[in-house]
């Protein structure tokens, strides 16, 4: 039974001085025993003030080299190993160090979905949540933002003030959707309200009625008196805000948009992580770990 898993998972994480922290990309059944959930801003938050001597994060690599790098003297362990972010190893340092030399003038804005190798030579991260505020008060107009072009053009259109160099990376799950996608399920939901993630494409997000964060789409659809909703990020979110919300209806953009890697953790991938038979322990030198933090910290001390 899933809920002897789940006690088993609470009895050990509590004996063992171990907090879990989930990405809302999560299956209910973890969220249910993590500590805390949330998008990735506040993960990245959290990950400041956890205290628990291990940490297991349930989402994606760069999450957990996160929590390592703002909790370093943290055991920390990514709950399944195999679960990486295909965007954030999009670009490496090598690539980026080239593309600097011919933007000197730019303050490098890296979204969090990148390694911590690429971090060492960035000056401020953004998570979706974030990023509009940040770039805005960057005191620089010109900016190179790295990897998501489809993230930058949707700052880029609201802060006209800035020149924002973008380079051609982005979320496989997100950009594969194009306008007659979002046409065709706005047509059998004509009274939906369509909320998505700013990892889409423009043509795609140029139909919202709500662009924001994963945590950004749920306190929205939660809050609206609407009844009927679009969700236009991974369909994990639609299954949550069904469960939460049953007097409304949520409807998938497309029943592509799966991100394996964020699924790929299991429940019974979290109790082995406790008991020290599955996951990976992140490891990072201390050079990294201080140079990749700058962006990190710099990130939570303009986004507030
Ligand atoms: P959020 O910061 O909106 O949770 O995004 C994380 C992510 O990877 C979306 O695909
Ligand atoms: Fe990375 Fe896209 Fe998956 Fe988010 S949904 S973890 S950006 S691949």
């Amino acid at each position: 039974m899933i809920s002897d898993i789940q006690k088993e998972i609470l009895r050990l994480k509590k004996e063992n001085d171990i907090g879990i922290l989930a990405h809302v990309y999560q299956n209910p059944e973890i969220l249910e025993v993590a500590d805390f959930t949330g998008d990735s801003y506040a993960l990245a938050v959290k990950a400041q003030d956890m205290p628990n001597k291990t940490v297991i994060m349930c989402g994606v690599r760069f999450m957990a080299e996160t929590v390592k790098m703002l909790s370093p003297d943290k055991k920390v362990i990514l709950s399944n190993k195999d679960a990486g972010c295909p965007m954030a190893e999009m670009m490496d340092k090598e690539l980026i160090s080239e593309v600097k030399k011919q933007y000197p003038d730019h303050t490098v804005v890296a979204y969090i979905n990148t390694t911590s190798e690429l971090k060492t030579i960035c000056d401020v991260c953004v998570t979706s949540s974030s990023a509009l505020k940040i770039c805005k008060q960057i005191d620089n107009d010109k900016i190179l933002f790295i990897p998501d072009c489809n993230l930058g053009s949707w700052i880029a259109d609201q802060l006209p003030e800035k020149q924002i160099k973008l380079l051609n990376g982005g979320c496989p799950t997100h950009a594969k959707f194009n306008e007659d996608d979002v046409l065709k399920v706005k047509e059998e939901h004509p009274d939906a309200l369509f909320l998505v993630h700013p990892e889409c494409k423009p043509e795609v997000v140029k139909h919202a009625d709500y662009v924001g964060s994963t945590t950004g789409i749920m306190n929205y659809a939660k809050e609206s008196d609407a009844k009927e909703f679009i969700i236009g990020t991974e369909n994990s979110i639609v299954s949550h805000l069904q469960l939460a919300c049953p007097d409304k209806m949520f409807y998938a953009m497309s029943k592509d948009c799966v991100c394996h890697n964020m699924r790929a953790t299991t429940l019974v991938d979290v109790l082995n992580c406790i008991k020290g038979t599955s996951g990976d322990v992140i490891e990072m030198d201390e050079a990294t770990i201080v140079a990749a933090k700058k962006p990190i910290d710099e990130m939570i001390k303009l986004g507030g």
